[in-house]
């Protein structure tokens, strides 16, 4: 991936960031997609939420987390009293579906990475919760695995992040929603902690 076409990225303001995500054709999913998936919620919020990429759902309305995985994310932010749109921003590492919703790939993880990077530069988060190993992995800058990141505090470029399960494994993995409950309260700890300062 050219540098360039990273430092471009991260010299974009909210306005042409968008238009540039829109835009984008730098990977094969754009050919496929029936429309790019910016975001949703406040620009200005203290919580970023990322995910993964947008399913079939997200692709025909052009929002994140609004299919099942979506229904279960609403849950999960009712219970630390968080709610959609309100001081929360969700986005996804990939703006395009993958078709058959399948993994995403490390060519378009790449190309599609300074677009949430410079995401979270512009909203400034005060925390972030990371959904899903794509997710960590590309804030954090690792392969390891979520069983291992989670239940702990993690940063990306002076920002803390908190690891848990993303909705949609939840739905399949049903034993593991209790993990993801202690991360939310771990989450929503260390937000308290961090409006205090
Ligand atoms: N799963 C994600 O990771 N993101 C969405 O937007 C929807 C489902």
């Amino acid at each position: 991936l050219g540098q360039g076409r990273r430092d471009s990225i991260a010299q974009l303001d909210w306005q042409g960031l968008q238009s540039c995500v829109a835009n984008c054709q730098a990977c094969s999913l754009s050919r496929t997609r029936t429309q790019t998936v910016f975001g949703v919620g406040d620009p200005a919020a203290e919580w970023l939420i990322v995910g993964e990429a947008p399913g079939a759902e997200e692709d025909k309305r052009g929002e994140p987390f609004v299919g099942q995985a979506g229904q279960l994310l609403d849950n999960m932010l009712g219970a630390i009293q968080l709610k959609r749109g309100q001081n929360v921003y969700i986005a996804n590492v990939l703006k395009c579906r993958p078709p058959q919703n399948r993994d995403p790939q490390g060519e378009e993880v790449q190309q599609c990475d300074p677009f949430l990077k410079r995401q979270v530069e512009l909203i400034k988060p005060k925390l972030i919760l990371a959904l899903g190993k794509f997710a960590a992995q590309s804030l954090l800058n690792s392969d390891a695995t979520i069983g291992s990141m989670r239940g702990r505090q993690h940063e990306y470029n002076g920002v803390p992040v908190i690891v848990t399960y993303h909705p949609a494994y939840l739905l399949r993995n049903l034993m593991d929603k209790a993990k993801a409950w202690e991360d939310l309260c771990l989450a929503r700890a260390t937000m308290r902690k961090l409006q205090e300062d």
